[in-house]
């Protein structure tokens, strides 16, 4: 049996070491044991190098991720298994992309659990102010996690709050950053750390942010698991904060609506233009009054209106749910990547893309910010019915011979009818006007699908396609 001891910090580097010592001298898994710096002398001795080894080892990128993050779970088999898992891929690389595989399903899971746990530090550690004799602010945390994730963890933190020195403390050791540098330190019993003013300030945010009305523990104790309770200052104002809300909720009912201050007329009227007087008579007019629609709160967030467009005389007027990312860039219907799909879809199934009208059942973007990024968002119920008043326009000016209805969003907005698409598809249900409407998936569904039901989805989108080139001919 050979015996190898880890180090208390850098440990992952460690087993990546003698793991690949190991299986290169094809060393069996079961004729190791692996060691903590705390672990007991055991029955086998101390560590001896393994024996020279000759054999190329190889890991993809991938297995090396998946084993760091193993490396920081609290299981004392993980380095067992990492060992395992990578002798095994010597011979048999494949299990690695098969989810179904205990082995990799085992350690996927070990991952996840340390990635949650990672995530959880970053949200819940909670700094204490200690005096400073240098420019520099000092703080101290103490932190008990699920594993052991101190160096995996507090790099987050060197990033975040680079510009003060701080200290994180937990039973598996200490992460010290000071002068813009981080260590690592041996454990030291919990510290005394002082209340400090941040942590009123923090209480006084948390009991503002508390919606009475809105209670979901359930959803609570997820995001919060009671296991963290104990370090966080603001959990302390929870349980009173609970028992008095149902008397709080009742106050809100009874104090009733409150009144707009005396500025929200001002507001509102520099925000929402007048609605016309009568109806604009040609798409040109129609097209006008669309850009400066504000019915609804998307033409804040949103570039542009995105209006129709096609010969006034389509014969097929296309809807889409709504502009997405491009398409509010761009101020055109269509021509991101689901556009594309649909464009290209139809010209093999014999639709001219120039004389059919594109448009949508909601004319703005909807999204979420995440970084730069923009998250589209499908839109709710009350922005198809803000938005309405566009289509039902745009439909009456146009006056197509059929309408093609893309996804759900379309189909609501056209007929009204809120059941699912899936037996709907490719059948002809009226429209609340009257036309008829032919109803298919959404191409951007198709885009989102794994390969193999994206294609029979895409046969089913062309025959869609095909049928309307059919009733239109
Ligand atoms: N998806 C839609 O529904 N409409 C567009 O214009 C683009 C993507």
């Amino acid at each position: 049996m050979i015996r190898v001891t880890l180090p208390r910090f850098a440990r992952f580097e460690a087993w990546r070491t003698a793991a690949r010592d190991l299986a290169s001298a094809r060393v069996l898994p079961g004729a190791v044991t692996w060691a903590d710096p705390d672990s007991p002398p055991d029955l086998f001795g101390a560590d001896a190098p393994p024996p020279p080894g000759s054999h190329q080892v190889t890991a993809t990128q991938d297995f090396l991720q998946l084993a760091r993050q193993v490396a920081s779970h609290s299981d004392p088999e993980r380095w067992s298994l990492l060992y395992a898992a990578l002798m095994r891929a010597q011979t048999d690389r494949r299990f690695l992309s098969n989810p179904a595989d205990p082995m990799l399903d085992r350690l996927s899971r070990m991952a996840k659990s340390v990635r949650r746990d990672i995530h959880k530090m970053h949200a819940f550690v909670r700094f204490h102010e200690l005096p400073s004799d240098s420019p520099r602010r000092r703080f101290a945390a103490w932190f008990e996690p699920e594993h052991p994730i101190l160096e995996a963890g507090t790099p987050f933190f060197a990033k975040r709050f680079a510009d003060m020195d701080w200290l994180i403390a937990t039973p598996e050791g200490i992460a010290r950053f000071t002068g813009g540098a981080i260590d690592y330190a041996p454990p030291q019993p919990r510290p005394d750390l002082p209340d400090d003013h941040s942590h009123d300030l923090w209480q006084t945010y948390f009991a503002n942010i508390f919606n009475p009305a809105r209670i979901k523990t359930q959803a609570m104790r997820s995001e919060m698991p009671l296991k963290y309770w104990k370090n966080l200052p603001e959990t302390r104002l929870i349980p009173d904060m609970l028992a008095d809300a149902p008397r709080r909720v009742q106050a809100m009912r009874e104090a009733g609506a409150s009144t707009a201050p005396a500025f929200a007329p001002r507001v509102t009227a520099r925000i929402r233009q007048p609605l016309p007087d009568s109806a604009p008579t040609t798409l040109t007019d129609a097209a006008s009054q669309a850009a400066r629609c504000t019915r609804c709160d998307l033409c804040h967030a949103a570039t542009q209106t995105v209006w129709g467009e096609g010969p006034p005389d389509a014969p097929l007027m296309i809807v889409g749910e709504a502009p997405g990312d491009h398409e509010d860039l761009q101020g055109r219907p269509f021509i991101g990547p689901a556009g594309q799909l649909l464009r290209t879809t139809m010209i093999q199934t014999g639709l001219d893309p120039d004389r059919t009208w594109l448009t949508n059942a909601v004319k703005h973007f909807r999204f979420t910010p995440r970084g730069k990024r923009r998250l589209h968002q499908s839109p709710d119920g009350s922005h198809i019915q803000h938005c309405r008043w566009l289509l039902d326009l745009e439909r009456r000016l146009v006056a197509p011979r059929l309408t093609l209805a893309l996804g759900a969003t379309a189909a609501l907005a056209l007929t009204g009818n809120r059941q699912p698409l899936t037996p709907r598809r490719g059948r002809i249900e009226p429209a609340l006007d009257g036309g008829p409407v032919l109803i298919t998936w959404h191409p951007s569904l198709i885009l989102r699908l794994p390969p193999d039901r994206a294609s029979a989805a895409l046969a089913q989108f062309r025959a869609d396609l095909t049928q309307a080139a059919n009733q239109i001919a």
